[in-house]
């Protein structure tokens, strides 16, 4: 393993701690953002000029280390983000600029955050053309998206399928993401939504995140005053759902 596997194992050795030493979480999230962001983004600008031939050029085998290197710290900054943007949002200091937007403007900016994933993970993403609007904060809600879409299309077997499905209900409307991956068992179909609760994928490495993911999701779910939740894909995979209001309700 490379320096950089091992600071990886070291973080998620240190975020697992985190998840048992609630006392200590504050501090550790400011170190975090100031003695941990920083130098690694440095490395990762460093890591893509190498990787750019900038200093000269790397040999295959070079430029294969160094991807893997790039791949790491990104994933690395990307925990840090989630754990700060999680601790933001719990502590409910987050205000929502509210739209009304279709379905289909939201999924298009969240599928093209997730277009390389999907190419590299060989799985097909089915954004639907979708004229139901919902009033959202878009940010916030293309946000749950990238996070409903990444984990569908990590958790998929390669080849898989990730779709996007919305229909309206009242005065509300139901947003669904499918996949046909592995599914989650149905007595961790709670937990999940709470923070570092992961489940053991078959055939996946697991604790590749950092178990933030749907945490976050509930949390801006909830901010809207919808909920959110995870069923059965027909004995084959899981779909995530969760409701946004229509704009369309008596008392709003
Ligand atoms: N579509 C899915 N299919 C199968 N399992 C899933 C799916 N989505 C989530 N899970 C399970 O739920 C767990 C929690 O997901 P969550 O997004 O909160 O964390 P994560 O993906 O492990 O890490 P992070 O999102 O913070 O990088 C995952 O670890 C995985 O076990
Ligand atoms: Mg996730």
């Amino acid at each position: 393993q490379d320096e950089i596997g091992q600071l990886d194992k070291v973080f998620h050795a240190m975020v697992e701690q985190l998840s048992e030493a609630a006392a200590q979480k504050q501090d550790f999230i400011s170190m975090m953002s100031h003695d941990l962001r920083s130098p690694l983004s440095s490395l990762q600008v460093t890591l893509a000029v190498l990787l750019r031939g900038q200093y000269g050029a790397l040999n295959d085998t070079g430029i294969v280390r160094a991807k893997s290197a790039e791949r790491s710290v990104t994933r690395l900054i990307n925990m840090i983000s989630e754990l700060l943007e999680f601790e933001k949002l719990s502590s409910g200091v987050f205000d929502l600029q509210l739209e009304v937007v279709p379905i289909s403007q939201l999924a298009e900016l969240a599928g093209d955050a997730v277009y390389d994933l999907a190419e590299e993970s060989n799985v097909k993403l089915e954004l639907p053309a979708n004229i139901l609007k919902v009033v959202a904060d878009k940010k916030r809600i293309v946000q749950v998206l990238v996070n409903l879409f990444a984990n569908a299309i990590r958790y998929c077997a390669p080849g898989g399928k990730v779709s996007l499905e919305a229909e309206k209900q009242d005065d509300l409307v139901i947003v669904k993401v499918k996949d046909n991956g592995p599914g989650i068992p149905a007595d961790s179909r709670e937990k999940i939504f709470e923070r570092f609760q992961q489940v053991q994928t078959p055939g996946k490495e697991s604790r590749q995140g950092s178990g933030l993911g749907l945490a976050i999701c509930k949390a801006i779910v909830e901010g809207h005053r919808g909920r959110i939740g995870v069923q059965d894909n027909q004995g084959r995979g899981s779909v995530f759902w969760f409701t946004l209001s229509s704009g369309e309700g008596s008392n709003d």
